[in-house]
């Protein structure tokens, strides 16, 4: 049994109820988050709760979220439901209006859910491993505006089934012959020692984990370069990632059933990696980190 936050009431899961009317539920009129946590610490809540505050603004809400309110909330959740890794999830809806209208309808009181799940460890610290992926590619069929974080996933299900029934664990959306992303992750590729990731844009979600990973691998003094990646340079890299909040940055050592590089781990991602881990670990125990260019507002280990 899951504690549920709803409107400003600690629920039970079979008791946190939201109206057949609610827009998030008739429309996806909403915009959600998920930040991870470690050892109960959570893992760039500011930059996450900043992207949901732009979110609202572009889907028309006047309403925004409170970065130490939320960050008490957050913390509660992580209490009532006695975890320490943890994902949390956060939405906001509209709000419920007492007929289906297509029109944005003003001054509704928005609907809050957060709640939070289990978050297994992703790196194996001990072994120094991970689970690496296989991908597919596909033709993108979201709509254009990918850089907001609505709630509106159904493309993105349905494409990451694809690749789930062709024997893969994800798919890379194509566009126009672009290669943009996962299906909730960001596209990174090593070619010739560059690393290099999609430009921002309507077309991808601008990821708080990759501009956490373009930091690290400027910091590390490699070559980072933002540019668009045609879907057959892809085939030739010699490392691909996956980056999201939850998957870390996960290694892609297959794509449409070829090997990319040598079919294992590359060494770029060892590297950027290995400097990933550490940074988390240091949140672990509590410290900031120091890193240029980052802020650092995570709450202090308690
Ligand atoms: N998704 N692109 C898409 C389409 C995503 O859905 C996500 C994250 C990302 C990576 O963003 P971030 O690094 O801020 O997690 C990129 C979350 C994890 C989800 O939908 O569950």
């Amino acid at each position: 049994m899951a504690i549920i936050y709803l409107n400003g009431e600690w629920l039970e899961d079979s008791a946190a109820k939201v109206s057949v009317f609610d827009r998030g539920f008739l429309f996806a009129d909403a915009i959600y988050e998920v930040i991870p946590a470690y050892a109960g610490n959570f893992f760039r809540f500011e930059e996450h709760i900043q992207r949901l505050n732009a979110g609202l603004q572009q889907i028309k809400m006047d309403y925004h979220l409170d970065v130490p309110e939320w960050q008490q909330i957050a913390q509660d959740l992580l209490a009532r439901n006695e975890l320490k890794n943890a994902s949390l999830y956060l939405q906001v809806t509209r709000g419920t209006y007492p007929t289906r209208s297509h029109d944005l309808p003003k001054s509704l009181t928005p609907t809050l859910i957060a709640f939070v799940s289990e978050l297994p460890p992703v790196y194996d610290h001990e072994k120094k491993q991970i689970e690496s992926i296989r991908a597919i590619t596909a033709e993108d069929i979201r709509w254009n505006r990918c850089d907001i974080k609505t709630t509106g996933l159904l493309a993105n299900c349905l494409l990451l089934q694809q690749a789930l029934e062709s024997g893969a664990d994800d798919t890379i959306l194509v566009r126009k012959g672009k290669a943009l992303e996962g299906t909730a992750s960001n596209l990174f590729m090593v070619k010739n020692k560059q690393v290099i990731t999609p430009p921002l844009g309507q077309t991808i979600l601008a990821g708080v984990t990759r501009e956490f990973v373009i930091l690290l691998v400027k910091q590390l003094g490699m070559e980072m370069i933002e540019r668009d990646i045609p879907e057959e340079e892809l085939v030739n890299a010699s490392e691909i990632w996956l980056t999201s909040s939850n998957k870390e940055i996960r290694p892609v050592v297959e794509l449409n059933h070829v090997k990319i590089g040598t079919g294992i781990v590359g060494e770029v991602w060892e590297q950027v990696n290995q400097r990933y881990q550490e940074l988390k670990f240091n949140l672990y125990r509590g410290y900031f980190s120091e890193i240029e260019g980052i802020k650092s507002n995570e709450p202090k280990l308690r």
